[in-house]
């Protein structure tokens, strides 16, 4: 283990910000999700009791988590109608960036047929937020794909990822010298576990063969798509966002330590060591630990997020000088937040997490910048609205924004480090 870091300072260049993605917050899409939210929302609800029921804040959480309204995403937070007052909102903060995603399903609704008004809304979109100052890092597929690409058989076939690559040239063509940042694809470990392992997500497969299959087509999805990024513009830079948790053995017998070691392998290194080479540097989405006991994963029970993740932002400072230590290449924290609707370990959570990132400095880990997850609450997948992540609430029946007091205390630590 590293000594801390005396003092918490990091490059001017840095990027502060906060980070989402389309299907969470846009509101109104048609793809692969919006049709599967429509035809589980009933089931997902009914089974919350047993699957959230533990958590100590089920009482807070039950209603809108028995609610199938809380699973099918809707408007969202409408943030395509209010996208110009939301990168005002990011801006007064003080923060410098933005991730969000294009989505695949509004710039090509059928099969080569592109549709020039969602074109011109990202490029009314990437103007804006750039005139407010705000640095851009685009996402390319973040877990949604249009309805007839998932009818052809999505990711599933290799030759499909030839309609992804058509995706990619299209908005190169487009926009490729309005961004620098990109990510090709959000988490395709998790996409392909919960789509085609566990059977969670759509299409709910549970074919380990298949598992294997879609991560490798996204392997060559990313591959292909940095290529076209690269021969547009050798200024892009290009990466995945890799989901790491902290893994460590919780005992000190040869299986534990095997087993930990094992699932590090399959978390990072068995997508990474396949992509590395297209990437120029390494997006990374922390949130949890898991302490292993034998095969088993067992964690401490007494500080757990909304959402029941072990919360130990400290850790990400062991995942960032692993893989900076494999790799090599400088890194961004594309995702980092906490579930916490009451907003009582936010602050925490980003000062532990500031530090951490601090230290791995201090260890040579180079670093990018830090992209809170999420800049407002939004719908979370498989489990709805009910979660909040957001610097900042949202009120679905008016959409008004409000700032959470750790959004306000993250603005004003990023505001003190610009004037030093
Ligand atoms: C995903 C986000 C998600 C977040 C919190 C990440 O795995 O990329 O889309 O909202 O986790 O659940």
């Amino acid at each position: 283990m590293s000594k801390p870091a005396t003092k918490i300072s990091f490059p001017k260049q840095f990027l502060w910000g906060a980070a989402t993605a389309a299907h969470q917050v846009e509101g109104g899409l048609h793809n692969n999700w919006t049709v599967w939210e429509l035809e589980n929302a009933k089931r997902l609800a009914a089974q919350a009791p047993y699957q959230f029921g533990d958590l100590d804040n089920w009482s807070k959480i039950s209603r809108e988590a028995t609610n199938p309204n809380n699973y099918v995403s809707g408007r969202a937070v409408d943030h395509a109608g209010h996208y110009a007052d939301d990168f005002k909102l990011l801006k007064d903060l003080g923060l410098s960036a933005f991730r969000f995603s294009i989505e695949w399903s509004r710039i090509e609704p059928n099969e080569s047929s592109w549709d020039q008004a969602a074109l011109d809304y990202y490029k009314n979109y990437i103007r804006d937020l750039k005139r407010m100052g705000l640095v851009p890092v685009v996402t390319l597929l973040h877990f949604t794909v249009p309805v007839w690409f998932a009818e052809l058989g999505g990711f599933e076939k290799r030759r499909n990822v030839k309609y992804f690559e058509r995706f990619v040239q299209k908005i190169v063509s487009e926009f490729g010298n309005e961004f620098k940042w990109v990510i090709t694809v959000n988490e395709p470990e998790i996409m392909a576990e919960n789509s085609y392992l566990h059977g969670d997500w759509p299409p709910q497969k549970t074919d380990r063969h298949l598992s294997r299959r879609v991560l490798s087509n996204l392997a060559l999805a990313h591959k292909r798509a940095a290529k076209i990024l690269h021969a547009k513009n050798k200024r892009i830079k290009v990466s995945i966002a890799t989901n790491s948790s902290y893994i460590y053995p919780g005992d000190d017998a040869w299986l534990t330590r095997l087993s930990a070691g094992w699932r590090r392998w399959w978390q990072d290194d068995r997508f990474l060591r396949k992509t590395i080479k297209s990437c120029d540097f390494l997006g990374v989405n922390y949130y949890f630990s898991d302490r292993v006991y034998g095969y088993r994963v067992h964690n401490p029970e007494d500080n757990l997020s909304d959402v029941g993740w072990s919360m130990q932002p400290e850790n990400l400072q062991y995942v960032l000088e692993r893989l900076y230590r494999k790799y090599r290449l400088p890194i961004m924290i594309t995702e980092n937040g906490v579930a916490d609707s009451s907003d009582e370990v936010r602050k925490w959570w980003l000062v532990e997490s500031i530090k951490a990132m601090s230290q791995a400095q201090a260890e040579g880990v180079k670093l990018l910048g830090y992209l809170h997850w999420s800049f407002l609450d939004n719908f979370e997948w498989d489990k709805g609205f009910w979660p909040k992540f957001g610097l900042f609430s949202v009120d679905r029946r008016t959409m008004k924004r409000t700032a959470r007091s750790s959004a306000k205390w993250y603005g004003a630590f990023v505001g003190k480090l610009a004037k030093k």
